[in-house]
């Protein structure tokens, strides 16, 4: 069912996936000369499938791995990163749930497994500890099989209960207003209730940060936990719950505010290094803590459009213009890639994909927000932000139908997009998105293929969108005490028990395989595939499989066939071009291979280019 036809799915409603066309524009060449709105048009359906391909047990990139859990990425090597983690899994999932709110039904049966597979993690003992006191719930990462990971590692790291309880709650509100709250008693709440347990009883502990190189606090860590006890006493209150843990709500806001340092957000501190603290995690904290039901810019919790985030947005944007060759020249109020932090040499310590789409996705947010509150607000605290804009504005607030709004906005646009533009300079004409691209020409580098970079584009144009993702709470949780003190509360931990794999199926042992191609071919040509299995002809061109052109377009040059093999057939295959004079030509590059997998799915696509 996962990858079943997920094409299909942009037809439906207003949703998030509806925003790109039924038939999607692949730019097979100079991707960078289309339109931005063409770009984005193109990569989306790409992205979802990218994530899609990472997740198991059907991901075409995730031949091994257990029902429900997602691959960071298929790199196994330098750096390894075929493992799964629970903040990236958890970022990921929130994206497909708020997918699949708004419209792409498809991807309900991928989220239960997501679901399910959590549930045994949680239980699983591992080198952080285990359930009994919670500590386990503090692991980083585990194999793919879902067993425990056991090397040393930057162990623990406590964003990923809250991010976990994040997205399961998100999943939940949904399951309660369409009837099925007794699922959420069941099989959700207990899940969550571990997480959030985990939260009240360790925030105030340290905890590497979520590059997994920093012991101490981060901020990313505690904007998010902040956000899931908040939602989790409103989930709480929903069923008939109490949730002791979600008292400590006002002591974490408490601390969230002492990372703010006078001009920006400290990413970290308590900390074990000595670095700048200008740190992407701080723009990420703000975009995954974004409630579009907030009333007002609330400097509180940082939200997109406050006073505190803008100036932040400035200084760490501004940081990273001189430290890659990249951005060299770019004016300020231009977009440019975004990295971790500026010391970073991790991997070559390039900017990062889901780095430079968070810089957008928070002025995306905070357009939103604006535009809902009918004004913008230049303080003393976010001038500097706005004058990038604006070099003359005064301080004050605008109103919608003011000229200052009007221009401040409109440059504020074309600044998100530009970081955009960027994304679409140094995507590869494949659409795929690595980790990095390089500091000196934009050259994809690091873990190719990274599920969160696909989960950053998908929010990044949701946001672009103006398709929001449901409130947390916000309004009713940003109090806090007038003194700031260390606390805890100690948690109670249950085996989740709802552990079986959902929905019950009967494995296929034949499944319909739809190879789809882009190819730009001239008229009189034809497209065949071929492979080392008698189905494709045995690498003999004569028996070669002829694909169809009739969904053809200039936009999309889609070839395609249909072919049912047996699940378990390993094979390798290659597309082949056959001329108007009868020659077949094999498409470049190294053979493709797939196995054949016998999930529930009864038809899976692949989407494939041409290799010149
Ligand atoms: C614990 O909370 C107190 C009060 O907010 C804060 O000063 C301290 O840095 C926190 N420590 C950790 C490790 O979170
Ligand atoms: C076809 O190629 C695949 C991938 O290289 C290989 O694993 C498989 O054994 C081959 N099958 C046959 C029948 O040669």
């Amino acid at each position: 069912m996962v990858l079943l036809s997920f094409l299909t799915q942009f037809a439906v409603g207003t949703n998030l996936l509806a925003q790109v066309p039924l038939v999607n524009s692949f730019a097979l060449h100079g991707r960078a000369a289309a339109t931005l709105d063409d770009f984005i048009a193109s990569e989306s359906p790409i992205a979802l499938q990218g994530i899609l391909n990472n997740i198991g047990s059907a991901g075409s990139n995730a031949v091994g791995v257990a029902l429900g859990l997602v691959v960071a990425s298929p790199t196994k090597e330098n750096p390894d990163y075929f493992d799964t983690w629970t903040r990236d899994s958890a970022l990921t999932f929130k994206a497909l749930v708020d997918a699949f709110i708004a419209g792409n039904t498809n991807l309900r049966s991928l989220i239960d497994d997501y679901v399910y597979a959590q549930a045994q993690l949680q239980a699983l003992p591992n080198p952080s500890g285990d359930l009994s006191d919670g500590q386990g719930l503090g692991e980083p990462k585990f194999e793919v099989d879902g067993s425990a990971f056991t090397a040393p590692w930057g162990r623990p790291q406590r964003d990923g209960p809250a991010l976990r309880a994040t997205a399961i709650i998100a999943y939940s509100r949904w399951l309660i207003s369409n009837g099925q709250t007794s699922f959420v008693t069941a099989v959700t709440w207990p899940i969550i209730a571990n997480d959030l347990s985990f939260i009240g009883q360790y925030w105030n502990w340290t905890t590497y940060d979520l590059w997994e190189e920093t012991l101490g606090s981060s901020f990313f860590t505690t904007a998010v936990q902040h956000r899931a006890l908040v939602e989790g006493n409103a989930l709480a209150g929903q069923i008939g719950k109490v949730c002791v843990a979600c008292g400590q709500a006002p002591q974490v806001l408490c601390f969230l505010g002492s990372y703010w340092d006078g001009n920006h957000i400290a990413g970290n501190q308590n900390e074990d290094n000595q670095r700048s603290r200008k740190d992407l995690n701080t723009i990420l904290g703000i975009i995954h803590t974004f409630d579009p039901s907030a009333a007002h810019c609330d400097d509180t919790t940082f939200q997109p459009c406050s006073d505190n985030a803008l100036a932040n947005h400035k200084v760490v944007s501004d940081s990273f213009r001189t430290v890659y060759s990249i951005n060299a020249g770019i004016p300020k109020g231009s977009g440019v890639g975004i990295g971790r932090y500026l010391e970073d040499t991790y991997q070559g310590g390039n900017p990062w994909y889901l780095g430079t789409m968070a810089a957008a996705e928070q002025l995306y947010d905070a357009l939103y927000q604006w535009n809902k509150i009918g004004s913008l607000e230049v303080s003393p605290t976010s001038l500097a932000f706005f004058q990038d804009f604006s070099p003359t504005v005064a301080t004050g607030t605008y109103s919608i139908d003011t000229t200052t709004y009007t221009t401040l906005t409109s440059a504020i646009k074309a600044y998100a997009d530009s970081y955009m533009a960027l994304i679409q300079k140094y995507t590869p004409a494949d659409g795929s998105l690595a980790e990095q691209f390089s500091r000196n020409d934009g050259t994809p580098l690091s873990a190719k293929d990274l599920t969160w970079s696909y989960a950053a584009f998908l929010t990044a144009v949701a946001a672009r969108d103006g398709v929001v993702p449901a409130s947390w709470n916000e309004p009713s949780g940003n109090t806090p005490p007038s003194v700031c003190a260390g606390s805890t509360a100690t948690g109670t931990y249950v085996a989740p028990t709802a552990t079986a794999p959902l929905p019950p199926c009967t494995a296929q042992t034949t499944v319909a395989i739809t190879f789809n191609v882009a190819d730009t071919t001239t008229s009189g040509e034809n497209v065949f595939i071929s492979g080392n299995i008698t189905a494709l002809g045995n690498w003999n061109t004569a028996n070669a499989v002829a694909l169809s052109a009739v969904d053809y377009q200039a936009e999309y040059p889609r070839w395609f066939v249909t072919i049912k093999l047996a699940a378990g057939t390993t094979f390798a295959y290659k597309y082949v071009n056959e001329g108007v004079d009868g020659s077949f030509t094999y498409e470049g590059g190294a053979n493709r291979e797939y196995v054949v997998q016998g999930t529930c799915a009864t038809e899976v696509q692949i989407h494939d280019r041409f290799q010149t």
